[in-house]
């Protein structure tokens, strides 16, 4: 995929023989120092790996089974993930026999709308990656064109640089990637911190992994616009916006996750609730079932701080109630709710009193 010669990092990961568990080796910024010792011994050629053993040493069983349990949906996205690290495994193996090719590139591209759970599973990949030993730290740096371009002459490439050095030996998220090129001014400094991450994805690519976030159109124009950082780019992941039936299960992971549950009635308002809330206008896939699970919460509370009978019992501090959710705004509209003309804004519990939107 991407040509050019193997990094020094790479190199020097071969010459010792085997990539250590959580840590490759490399004179770069901020590096653990190299192992000491001899280079492990190679296996023979006629030895037998167990690939179960050597999943379980690696510990991405776990990954992927929590993975697996606490995201809802994103089949394809967990797929690619399971492939990846399918991937690096076998590298790994392979090195044990002496067979030793550079390290794939894993730069990738996350693209779909708001709240379809990109950051999160950053945040996995990322820990997944370190624990195949394909990056050392394994910590995520989350940026915007803000934090990389500056206003200046000669301001914008010691922040780049700056952020680089803070992402290295994890993954640098580059959220709504496409605002660091602007098309239409050509004295933007956007170019100028794009050139450098070019370099720093080919030159440290063992080291750094690059993930660029955003919509799908506005990402496919970028990236038109910038073929450099599409060939450099290994994956391209397509988050799907979730159906009703995964909105309402991502509802009831969440007032789990937070000691909660839905009465039955509760339950079926649920359902209405999503079915009208995704018609409506700065809908935001999970992120609008956590605000709405959070308004919930709060109407729960002001219930029974209000109710005829102060006594509370557990049920009642952990139950929501479909009247908690009757009071959402989103059953206010009418039912061509799908418009998003005027004042869309209205209905939604995305939004507060104040036309901000939440969350
Ligand atoms: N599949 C899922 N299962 C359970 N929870 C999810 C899932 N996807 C997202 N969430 C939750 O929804 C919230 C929003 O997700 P996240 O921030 O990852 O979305 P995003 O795609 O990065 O959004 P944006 O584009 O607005 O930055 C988080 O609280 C996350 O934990
Ligand atoms: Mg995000």
């Amino acid at each position: 995929m991407t040509g050019g010669s193997p990094s020094e990092a790479a190199a020097g990961r071969r010459a010792f023989g085997m990539r250590p568990a959580a840590a490759t080796a490399g004179p770069q910024l901020d590096r653990d120092p190299l192992p000491e010792g001899p280079a492990p011994d190679l296996l023979p050629a006629d030895a037998v790996v167990d690939l179960t053993a050597v999943r379980r040493e690696a510990g991405i069983d776990d990954v992927l089974a929590s993975l697996d349990r606490e995201l809802v949906g994103l089949v394809p996205v967990k797929t690619r993930i399971a492939e990846i690290a399918a991937l690096l495994l076998i590298d790994r193996t392979r090195e044990r026999f002496g067979i030793t090719a550079p390290q794939p590139t894993l730069h990738m591209s996350f693209t779909g709308n708001p709240g379809t759970g990109k950051t999160t599973v950053a945040v996995r990949m990322a820990d997944l990656l370190h624990r195949l030993g394909y990056l050392r730290r394994g910590h995520l740096v989350t940026v915007t064109r803000d934090d990389l371009v500056g206003q200046y002459v000669g301001h914008t490439a010691p922040k780049t640089k700056d952020v680089i050095k803070r992402a290295m030996g994890g993954v640098l998220f580059i959220d709504e990637a496409y605002y660091l090129y602007k098309a239409e001014n050509e004295r933007d400094y956007g170019g100028e911190a794009i050139e450098i991450l070019l370099q720093v994805m080919e030159n440290n690519r063992d080291d750094l992994v690059v993930i660029l976030a955003g919509y799908a159109d506005r990402m496919d124009t970028f990236f038109a616009a910038n073929p450099g950082m599409q060939s450099r780019i290994a994956h391209h992941i397509t988050f799907p916006d979730y159906s009703v039936g995964e909105l309402e299960e991502i509802s009831v992971l969440m007032t789990c996750a937070l000691g909660y549950r839905f009465s039955d009635e509760a339950r079926e308002v649920l359902r209405r609730y999503l079915d009208k809330r995704v018609g409506q206008p700065w809908f935001a896939n999970a992120r609008s079932v956590r605000n709405a699970v959070e308004r919930a919460r709060l109407r729960q509370a002001r219930r029974l701080l209000e109710q005829a009978d102060p006594r509370v019992d557990l049920a009642a501090l952990t139950t929501i109630e479909a009247p908690d959710l009757l009071a959402s705004r989103v059953f206010d509209r009418g039912d061509d709710s799908s418009s998003h003309a005027g004042l869309g804004v209205i209905g939604s519990d995305d939004v507060d009193a104040y036309g901000n939107v939440v969350g």
